[in-house]
């Protein structure tokens, strides 16, 4: 298995550019099951995930092709993906492939509207709590799916087709949102959301949509207006830039100090998360070409956050803060409230020198003067790359194993890190 070598202790200088949401890109690859026609998304990120996603829609009957794919020392240019579903050939997305990725769950709305019917695997235990999907399918139901839990599986039926109807989450879900946002585009009538997630992912998948038919209203607020569509024709679509990665590195560099402009980042998709970084003294601008980010070795002022649904703070920014915060001058507070279980990080953190408390859905980070290198592992995605930045400030020689998860989430993490003077390598085997 690969690991990542760090050697810590330099500071970042260059020219960070910022890849394609991935999690745009998944739900808007899962669109193209809703029209025989061709939906070509541009800038879509290379990573295990997303090519996971071809293979599974590749069962369904889509079929993708991949434009020549252009990167130069400074400039990189995403994938474009061509996807057509002319006929969709199988209904079933098998265990196999649904508890690889969660995401793949929400091509249950689109199948069943597409399709009247679909037998979709429930996704399992996951790392970060348990993640229920009753939210989807309460939003199913109200458009008419009838749906049984058979052997792990769900099966869902809409033998006329699904309607228009009104779903009012109890609770923020993205993918809930996205589930029902795609089903309703092709559903017959009108379809209201309310308490829909506003994450700006949401807003992509849902304007690509309009460009292939069907009419929304409320785009980047909490209550979506969907009137569906008979038919859905192809688009062309380019997916918005990743506001993870771009906190990601935002706070890699704030961490070791330096000054790094995020190329394509936009700062309106992570406002919170960037006055958050303000708070703790750091610069950040944005400029022409992105955001640039620049700290000359003053001291990180502690802060208190708490995740939230968007507009607030990411939980996928939340591991990232604390590696930052493990070396401010001061005692920081952050809250997790979206997931359960999601400080996976702080043991590992620990091993680096960390001093953090743990209290329920709270920790406790009491800045140290400088973290020192170790091996350590990582159980997701956002820890990883959690540890990655910790390895950057800390002294000596960091090694992190388990790496496939870095790889599902970042395009060429470690290339766009060494350009800018880090000390990382993959070591491979
Ligand atoms: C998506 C993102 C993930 C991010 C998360 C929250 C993708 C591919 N993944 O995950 O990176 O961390 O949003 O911003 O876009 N819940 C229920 N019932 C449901 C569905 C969700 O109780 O039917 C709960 C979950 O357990 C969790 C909360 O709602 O506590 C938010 O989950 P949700 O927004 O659905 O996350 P995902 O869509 O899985």
């Amino acid at each position: 298995m690969d690991r990542i070598k760090i050697t810590g202790g330099q500071r970042l200088n260059g020219t960070i550019p910022i890849s394609g949401a991935k999690n745009a890109a998944l739900p808007l690859m899962i669109a193209s099951l809703l029209t025989p026609d061709r939906l070509t998304l541009k800038n879509v990120p290379n990573l295990a995930d997303v090519n996971l996603l071809a293979r599974i829609l590749r069962n369904h009957g889509v079929d993708s092709a991949v434009d020549g794919k252009r990167a130069g020392p400074s400039q990189y240019i995403g994938e474009t993906f061509h996807l057509s579903a002319r006929d969709i050939v199988d209904t079933v997305a098998p265990y196999e492939m649904v508890s690889r990725m969660r995401a793949s769950f929400w091509v249950l709305g689109p199948l069943l509207a597409r399709c009247g019917q679909a037998r979709v695997s429930l996704p399992g235990g996951c790392a970060i709590g348990t993640r229920p999907v009753d939210l989807h399918l309460m939003a199913l139901k109200e458009m008419g799916a009838e749906i049984d839990i058979e052997a792990g599986y769900v099966i869902a039926k809409a033998p006329g087709g699904l309607r228009g109807g009104r779903v009012v989450f109890p609770k923020v879900s993205v993918g809930a949102t996205h589930n029902a946002l795609l089903a309703a585009a092709l559903a017959r009538g009108e379809t209201v959301l309310e308490n829909a997630a506003r994450e700006p992912e949401v807003g992509d998948v849902a304007n690509c949509l309009v460009k292939m038919g069907a009419q929304i209203e409320g785009i980047g607020t909490s209550t979506l207006r969907i009137q569906g569509a008979n038919r859905l024709e192809g688009a062309v679509h380019s997916v918005l830039p990743d506001r993870i990665e771009t906190g990601t590195f935002a706070m890699a560099v704030a961490a070791t100090g330096g000054d790094v402009t995020l190329e394509g980042a936009r700062a309106d998709l992570l406002k919170t998360a960037l006055d958050t970084l303000r708070k703790t003294g750091v610069e950040v601008q944005e400029t022409n070409s992105g955001i640039r980010i620049a700290r000359n070795g003053a001291a990180l002022e502690p802060v208190d956050v708490e995740t939230q649904p968007f507009p607030g703070f990411p939980t996928d920014l939340q591991a990232q803060l604390m590696a930052l915060m493990a070396t401010a001058g001061g005692t920081s507070v952050i809250r997790e409230t979206i997931f359960e279980n999601r400080f996976m990080h702080v043991q590992e953190l620990a091993r680096l020198g960390a001093d953090i408390r743990l209290h329920g859905d709270t920790a406790t980070i009491k800045g140290v003067k400088g973290l020192t290198g170790a091996q350590v592992m990582a159980t997701d995605l956002r820890a990883s790359v959690s540890l990655v930045i910790a390895g950057l400030v800390a002294d000596g020689e960091t090694t992190i194993n388990r790496v496939y998860h870095l790889d599902r989430g970042f395009e060429q993490l470690e290339q766009k890190l060494s350009r800018c003077g880090a000390q990382i390598e993959r070591l491979t085997g």
